[in-house]
């Protein structure tokens, strides 16, 4: 597999981090701003790793060098599978992703979306399926997966840094509290991930009647932690 990555910024680089882990077999060569567009010449998918603003820029000298069969799979917020196929010769599939950074370490998390051809949806399962999780979406919630897994590290990272502080608080080392804080959260999402129950079984689980756990919950409750991560992903997506 030959895979071309335009756009050598954050993401493009975790792509392509994640893939020479995960397959060191395969070919990667990435493109920057002013780099020779024939060097995507022959490549199997080109994913398309640029700021919104940029994509015409970037996808227009591109087009004539995609060969046939080919699928481009287009990175950007917000720019629709539409946007991207008006800009691309017809013997090229088109596919809309939303991956996130943490494909670079094999645990990402991608949801897309095509109208085209499904071996082109196949081919892009295919490869972001080595860098961990991936949904199939319809098109219209490719902005809502955005601000799910898109933009999530970050609000993640919010409750990681507070979290970290609380033991730094507690007489934590930050080096020994980053590891408990972060494995507590591996070890929970890998719970929700491998087991039926809702998540409200799995908190009362952990719940003793008259214990510590329930005392941290209510604080929770009152600084109105649900109602606040629903808006804040809400308004990502609306953004
Ligand atoms: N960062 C994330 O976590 C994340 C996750 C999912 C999706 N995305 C999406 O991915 C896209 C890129 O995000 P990013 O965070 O990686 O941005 P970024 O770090 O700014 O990377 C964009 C890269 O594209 C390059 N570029 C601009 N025009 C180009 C052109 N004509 N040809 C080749 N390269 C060109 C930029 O080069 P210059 O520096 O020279 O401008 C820059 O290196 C965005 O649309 C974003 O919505 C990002």
């Amino acid at each position: 597999m030959k895979v071309v990555i335009v756009g050598n910024g954050r993401i493009g680089r975790a792509i392509a981090g994640g893939i020479r882990r995960a397959c060191p077999s395969w070919t990667v060569r990435m493109l920057g701003r002013g780099d020779d567009r024939s060097a995507a010449r022959g490549g199997d998918v080109v994913l398309l790793c640029v700021k919104p603003q940029q994509v015409r820029a970037a996808l227009e000298p591109l087009a004539s060098e995609l060969k046939p069969g080919s699928v481009l799979i287009g990175v950007a917020a917000k720019t629709t599978l539409a946007d991207l196929r008006a800009l691309l010769p017809a013997h090229v599939g088109v596919v809309r992703a939303m991956p996130n950074l943490p494909v670079s370490e094999l645990v990402g998390m991608t949801a897309f979306a095509s109208e085209s051809d499904p071996k082109d949806l196949a081919l892009a399962e295919e490869l972001f399926s080595l860098l961990g999780r991936t949904v199939r979406v319809e098109e219209r919630l490719m902005n809502a997966a955005t601000a799910m897994n898109g933009c999530g590290p970050a609000y993640a990272y919010v409750i990681v840094e507070a979290w970290i502080d609380a033991g730094i608080k507690l007489g934590f080392s930050y080096e020994t509290s980053r590891t408990l804080v972060a494995q507590t959260l591996l070890g929970a999402a890998a719970s929700v991930l491998a087991s039926e129950e809702h998540p409200a079984a799995l908190k009362t689980a952990v719940t003793t009647p008259a214990g510590c756990t329930i005392e941290g919950l209510l604080q929770l409750e009152d600084g109105r932690i649900r109602s606040t991560i629903v808006r804040a992903v809400i308004a990502g997506a609306e953004a």
